[in-house]
């Protein structure tokens, strides 16, 4: 019989890429989502005709509609919770909605899984933002990135939690719980401290998903706003790669199961803001023209995910590199520009 998955926030970015992998794969999979986010509908309708139907779809909110949410978690034999506020500007100006979303909305997911005889895997997408701003760790100023002042293979699990912005408490409080639903009550769990991720289907907005808004704002010809000097490093990690973890985390459950992993591009593919223009630059002739602001509160200088656990349990590793990554994505970009034109 064909596995069953439950992708909650599948409309979204990672989402529609993930529900396209495992229907791919041969897994019977219904996303619910609210679609509140914009483009969610786009997505949709792109996976209708490239998965030609073959998944269900049911709208439903992880807040207020618990009695579809219970109806559609126990039907499956995995979960794959991705439903979020994503944005750190946002919580800051909602941070009752962001709790909502983020806490209660992940809190209810696990009391219907913790009630269930039979109890689906549960994955929990959480954030590299639960470490905080990381000043402990000593940073270097270079001529186009910051880098850390001692060589180390970045950031790994056994880091100083600090949840920084009502974002980072939410997801760390949410992914806290997952834990511990795993520790207390036996449920099969595991979370994923994503850096940034990029790819097809993202909408990247000035608040979030930066690798995607810079392309987007720059062919829609949108004001740019820099914040900080542009030197701040991320370890972007290119969506297939993520989803290709999230189907190992389920296979190798019985290895995965109660673990936290960072997940991240890893130091070979970190990049700053600067080196991505110039990259843009030079590879695709694309620039891009932007106003400099302040720094924004607890931007991390310099986030690269130590991956080495997650390797080590289950013999994941990223495959596609900055630079492909970066080309895939711009494709889509240009491709789809028309379709992305309408949501800004
Ligand atoms: N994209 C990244 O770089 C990144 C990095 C770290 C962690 N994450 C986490 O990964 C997850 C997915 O992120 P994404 O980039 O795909 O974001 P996204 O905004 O594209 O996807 C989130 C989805 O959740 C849905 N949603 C929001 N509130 C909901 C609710 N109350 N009920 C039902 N559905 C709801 C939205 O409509 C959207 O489809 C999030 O949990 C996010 O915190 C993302």
């Amino acid at each position: 019989m064909k596995k069953r998955i439950l992708i909650i926030g599948g409309a979204g970015f990672i989402g529609i890429n993930a529900s396209e992998k495992f229907i791919k794969k041969g897994w019977k999979v219904t996303i619910l989502d609210n679609l509140s986010r914009k483009g969610t509908d786009l997505n949709l309708e792109w996976l209708r005709r490239e998965a030609l139907n073959k998944f269900n779809f049911v709208k439903a909110d992880i807040v207020t509609d618990l009695d579809i949410l219970e109806k559609e978690i126990k039907k499956n034999d995995a979960v794959l919770h991705l439903a979020a506020q994503v944005a750190v500007t946002s919580s800051v100006k909602d941070p009752k909605n962001d709790f909502s979303i983020n806490l209660v909305g992940t809190f209810h997911v696990l009391e219907v899984i913790r009630q269930l005889k039979k109890k689906p895997i549960l994955l929990f997408s959480s954030t590299n933002k639960v470490y905080g701003d990381l000043l402990q760790i000593k940073v270097k100023e270079k001529e186009s990135r910051y880098d850390f002042e001692r060589q180390m293979n970045g950031v790994s699990e056994d880091t100083q939690l600090d949840f920084h912005s009502p974002y980072g408490c939410s997801k760390g409080g949410a992914e806290q719980y997952v834990r511990d639903y795993s520790r207390i009550f036996g449920l099969q769990t595991v979370v994923l401290r994503q850096s940034c991720i990029y790819g097809r289907h993202q909408f990247g907005i000035e608040d979030q998903g930066w690798v995607a808004w810079f392309m987007i704002a720059t062919l829609l010809k949108k004001p740019i706003k820099l914040y900080g000097n542009g030197k701040q490093v991320r370890d972007i990690l290119f969506v297939d790669d993520l989803v290709e973890l999230y189907v190992h985390s389920i296979e190798k459950i019985k290895l995965t199961s109660g673990h936290i992993f960072n997940v991240g591009g890893g130091t070979l593919n970190s990049i700053s803001i600067l080196e991505l223009f110039e990259k843009l630059k030079k590879n695709h002739g694309l620039e891009v023209k932007y106003k400099k602001e302040s720094v924004r509160p607890g931007d991390q200088k310099i986030f690269i995910s130590n991956n080495e656990k997650v390797t080590k349990i289950t013999g994941w590793k990223p495959k596609i590199n900055l630079d492909q990554g970066i080309n895939e994505i711009l494709k889509w970009t240009e491709t789809n520009i028309s379709l992305i034109k309408s949501l800004y």
